[in-house]
């Protein structure tokens, strides 16, 4: 069938579909939304189970064969494929039903699992991130089903629920259904544009250790009076700890921490510094007068191919309204150390470690824990793939993607490469500015409809590329 079949001919009755069916699309959408599918908050594992069943009944409503839900440790990773035809090219979407905790919750101009639209933008936890996006995928293939009768290539889904608190349960799973999740590509939607209108391919991925640091001092809380002057006061102590972790010029100070990273090629910082980029204007968007960086690196190279260290969260002591005079017992804080190539999660995880026991003072105990981590990631852009990703985003943006490294990390991408040997295509149709991990996330209803079109012509493509070698 596939030898005299055109699927660029095909794909108008599919497109015609999918904007026919638009409203719809984005009804269901916002039934997804409402599931508060928080995956790092234990107390809303029902609501995460929630998502991974609505999931499994839409998977199996659009003709997605073998759905289900299959439990972890963690939360379920949701599966189900179609097979057209055994010579055609397999695609492997991957997505994740779950979602950032939504506090601080007052600053939310409506609330985040009461989805709403607001001149033609979607606003709720996950619109984004990653269920608007992943979603195109499922209505990308409804539009085939409902119009030829099946895609051009052979799809599966994996589709997890623990990708925002660090992806656990899925090496372990990956490797256990190397054979069902056997492919020629991985296709993932959960990055963004460069700009609106103008599509992007992401090649290169930031890796991150995460910790979790906590000083006891004294066995209780004291009285800051009679105690104070005499006994370490932990808060102090990890505010010392911290401040030592950069210097004056942004550099971190962590013993070993730059030894394996790549420095960036000249082609790199150079197609870098033409990319259309005003980085005061990136920065006054959030609220900042002017971008702060690693010296001698510019801020699309110091957010995206640089690697960071950030205190998350700090805590301790009396933080509720009013005074209470107290001399904490203990301080805590989240740390997240953004990773390039060739850096390795655990061994700086370790080196952090022993960084952090030579500093912390010996009226201290150190509690060190490492919450989780990712690889660092470095497609390879010249592959049938890229060049049908670049093909159908050239149709549907009428001029090529830019080709970029971005700062996130999405975890799943290095453990493909490194347990199935599949790379990955990253086509995602966010914007900095969607809110993703912040109050008011939204995603922009053209850009759902742009992601659905560009990924029915990425499938004509990529099986017309595929099917002519
Ligand atoms: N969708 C993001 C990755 C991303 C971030 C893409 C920014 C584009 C711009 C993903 O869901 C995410 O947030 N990942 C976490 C992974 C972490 C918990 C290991 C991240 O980057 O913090
Ligand atoms: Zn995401």
């Amino acid at each position: 069938m596939k030898a005299n079949f055109n699927y660029i001919q095909m794909i108008d009755h599919a497109l015609s579909y999918s904007k026919k069916h638009h409203d719809r699309f984005v009804d269901e959408l916002i039934e997804l939304l409402r599931i508060p599918s928080i995956s790092t908050d234990l107390s809303y594992s029902n609501h995460v189970a929630h998502a991974a069943d609505w999931l499994v009944e839409h998977l199996k409503s659009l003709g997605v064969n073998n759905s289900k839900a299959i439990q972890t440790n963690g939360h379920p990773i949701v599966i189900g494929n179609i097979e057209v035809d055994p010579t055609c090219p397999t695609v492997l979407v991957y997505g994740h039903y779950d979602v950032q905790p939504a506090d601080p919750l007052e600053q939310w101009t409506s609330p985040p699992f009461e989805p709403i639209i607001k001149d033609g933008v979607l606003f709720a936890r996950g619109a984004c991130d990653d269920k608007g996006q992943f979603f195109m995928h499922l209505k990308a293939l409804e539009s085939w089903m409902q119009t030829t009768g099946a895609p051009p290539v052979n799809i599966k889904f994996i589709i997890e629920g623990e990708e925002e608190s660090g992806s656990a349960s899925l090496p372990n799973f990956i490797s256990e259904y190397r054979d069902y999740l056997a492919a020629d590509v991985v296709v993932i939607s959960d990055s963004s544009l460069f700009a609106p209108g103008i599509p992007s391919i992401t090649y290169g991925l930031r890796g991150m250790t995460y910790i979790e640091l906590t000083l006891t001092g004294p066995d209780r809380d004291l009285h800051s009076g009679t105690y104070g002057g005499a006994i370490h006061n932990p808060i102090n102590a990890l505010a010392q700890l911290i401040a030592q972790m950069h210097d004056e010029d942004h550099r971190i100070l962590i013993d070993g921490f730059y030894d394996r990273v790549r420095p960036l090629s000249a082609d790199e910082r150079k197609s870098m510094a033409a990319l259309p980029f005003e980085s005061e204007k990136w920065a006054q968007e959030v609220g900042v007068d002017i971008p702060v960086t690693e010296s001698g690196y510019s801020v699309l190279e110091a957010s995206t191919s640089r690697p960071t260290l950030d205190c998350n969260g700090i805590w301790g002591g009396y933080t509720d309204d009013g005074a209470k005079t107290v001399l904490p017992s203990k301080a805590s804080a989240k740390i997240s150390m953004r990773l390039v190539p060739d850096q390795d999660p655990d061994e700086i995880a370790i080196l952090t470690r022993s960084w952090l026991e030579s500093k912390v003072p010996a009226s201290m105990a150190m509690e060190f824990k490492v919450l989780h981590g990712a690889q660092p990631v470095m497609i390879n852009t010249n592959s049938p793939a890229m060049t049908a990703a670049t093909e159908a985003l050239n149709d549907v943006y009428h001029r090529p993607p830019y080709f970029m490294r971005i700062g996130g990390s999405i975890p799943v991408v290095a453990d493909f490469k490194h347990l199935l040997g599949l790379d990955s295509v990253l086509m995602g149709f966010g914007l900095d500015s969607d809110a993703i991990h912040s109050p008011n996330e939204h995603f922009g209803l053209d850009r759902f409809a742009e992601g659905i079109e560009s990924i029915i012509r990425f499938h004509a493509h990529y099986a017309s590329i595929e099917g002519s070698k």
